[in-house]
């Protein structure tokens, strides 16, 4: 077995083993914002592992290093994938953490899949990690790992990154199981959040759950001290910039204007679909709009890119029948022929097309009702490289905090998102530079780098991961 100095454990890997349209199996990027964010990164630092699930059911594949990083796959049976990841994972805790828009739902067959899945992970980890290395565990799939690793490999430096919310203590205390998930993710050196209150929320649970003397940067635990603290994660800007401006995208994203007719706007989102994302709320606005002729088909087109994500997950798929029918309906009604009011895709797009999308339109509206970062936003920015555009951003997500030039809306407020849609509509170019220009400062300042040179220093006290990083 190779051991690295750097292992991540994720969930997923960066791979993910997808069946193709005719049927057979076929390695694609895995979705989501944990793999965009990380795998940039660890391209940079070799040997570096990464320990996480291919996806699929059955014995682990034998997976090839991907860009320079060690797969280290942890298998996963059919009844694993339900209970834990279908089951705890994404019916009970997601949905508790972002603010219980969907009701959680609690299982003890559930729980008792996810110990033995962290375990799993947890062995899997240590397996993978050289004397004394640094292991990063991530996200809410795996809050017991970072305490079931130090138990068997005490030599280890582990952080714990959560890229999702962290719910008030109201929200968290409805857990069953609360204690040990706070115990869990107690047994890192590190403790890491998207925002400041998140970090705040962990304390405050730590007193009252476990009776454990708390700050929002320091909780201690036994003989140890468990720094906490708020990372905001990011892209890498360059990457997309880079993209952006490449040749055949540009021309790619000239065409995609002409195939829509060359409308004088183009409104688009690119969304997982997920109940958390707000589509429903935003084709909600855009049909009112189009219903009182603020805006006609002919001058605004709109592009919805959602991903089916989590299929499986009954919620899910509730949710994909009520944006299907109401896409249908709004195209139905609003539409003509060769212009349907709604552009509805739902295959997974490369970066390049992403940029090629992000570099066309005129509005992004990123709406979710609760996101822990949402990076969909962060690349929007980095792609205009031109300055212009205009991001409409919800105030739940977490990049919120980060871009007040952002056009900034309530999602739970129709009116509210209406009337912020029409503004952007309305801006005029010099106001959309300005503000496009802050952004793109902003995210220059906080891109990946910085962010895993925040996260790692404080980690490593030492610096000397930090300084093989850089
Ligand atoms: N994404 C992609 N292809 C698509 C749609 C999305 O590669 O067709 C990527 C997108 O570029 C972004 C990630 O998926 O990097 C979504 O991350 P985000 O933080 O916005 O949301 P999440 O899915 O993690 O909740
Ligand atoms: C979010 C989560 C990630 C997850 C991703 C895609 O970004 O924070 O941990 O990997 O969604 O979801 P999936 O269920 O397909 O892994």
């Amino acid at each position: 077995m190779r051991q690295s100095s750097l292992v991540v454990v994720a969930n997923r890997l960066p791979v993910d083993d997808s069946v193709a349209p005719d049927g057979a199996c076929e390695w694609r990027r895995s979705p989501g914002g944990l793999v965009s964010a990380l795998h940039p990164l660890l391209q940079q630092h070799t040997p570096a592992t990464w320990v996480g699930w291919a996806g699929g059911t059955g014995p682990a594949p034998m997976l090839a290093d991907v860009d320079g990083v060690r797969m280290h796959t942890v298998p996963l049976a059919g009844d694993d994938v339900r209970d834990h990841y279908e089951g705890f994972a994404n019916a009970t805790l997601w949905p508790l953490y972002h603010d219980a828009v969907e009701q959680p739902v609690y299982h003890r067959r559930w729980w008792e899949a996810y110990q033995r899945i962290n375990q799993r992970f947890a062995e899997a980890a240590a397996e993978a990690a050289e004397p004394g290395a640094v292991v990063w565990v991530q996200d809410y799939h795996l809050q017991l790992v970072p305490g079931l690793l130090r138990a068997i490999r005490p030599d280890l430096r582990i952080g714990f990154f959560m890229h999702v919310p962290f719910p008030p203590p109201e929200l968290f205390m409805q857990l069953p199981r609360r204690a040990e998930l706070l115990l869990g993710m107690l047994g890192a050196d590190l403790v890491g959040f998207q925002r400041p209150q998140a970090a705040h929320n962990f304390a405050q649970l730590a007193t009252k759950v476990l009776g454990l003397a708390a700050t929002d940067r320091r909780i201690a635990v036994d003989d140890r001290v468990v720094r906490i603290g708020a990372f905001p994660v990011s892209i890498d800007m360059a990457e997309m910039e880079a993209l952006a401006t490449r040749p055949d995208v540009v021309t790619r994203a000239a065409r995609i204007r002409r195939d829509l007719g060359d409308p004088q706007h183009m409104l688009l989102s690119v969304d997982r679909m997920d109940y958390t994302k707000g589509i429903e709320q935003r084709l909600k606005a855009y049909s009112e709009l189009l219903a009182t002729g603020h805006v006609k088909v002919r001058d605004t087109v709109m592009v919805q890119v959602a991903v089916p994500s989590r299929e499986r997950v009954e919620q899910y798929q509730i949710l994909r029948e009520r944006v299907e029918r109401e896409v249908g309906r709004i195209n139905g009604e609003f539409g003509r022929v060769g212009e349907p009011a709604i552009h509805y895709l739902t295959q997974p797009f490369d970066r390049a097309e992403l940029a090629a999308l992000y570099r066309a339109t005129d509005i992004m509206a990123v709406t979710p009702l609760r996101d822990g970062m949402n990076l969909v936003a962060k690349e929007y920015i980095a792609a205009r490289v031109d300055n212009a555009g205009a991001l409409l951003l919800s105030e739940f997500a977490g990049a919120a905090a980060e871009f007040p030039e952002a056009f900034l809306v309530n999602p739970h407020d129709l009116e509210g998102l209406k009337l912020t849609l029409m503004h952007a509509l309305q801006a005029i170019p010099a106001d959309l530079t300005a503000r496009m220009t802050a952004m793109r400062e902003q995210l220059r300042v906080n891109d990946i780098q910085a962010w895993a040179r925040s996260y790692l220093t404080a980690l490593d006290q030492s610096g000397n991961l930090v300084h093989r990083l850089t």
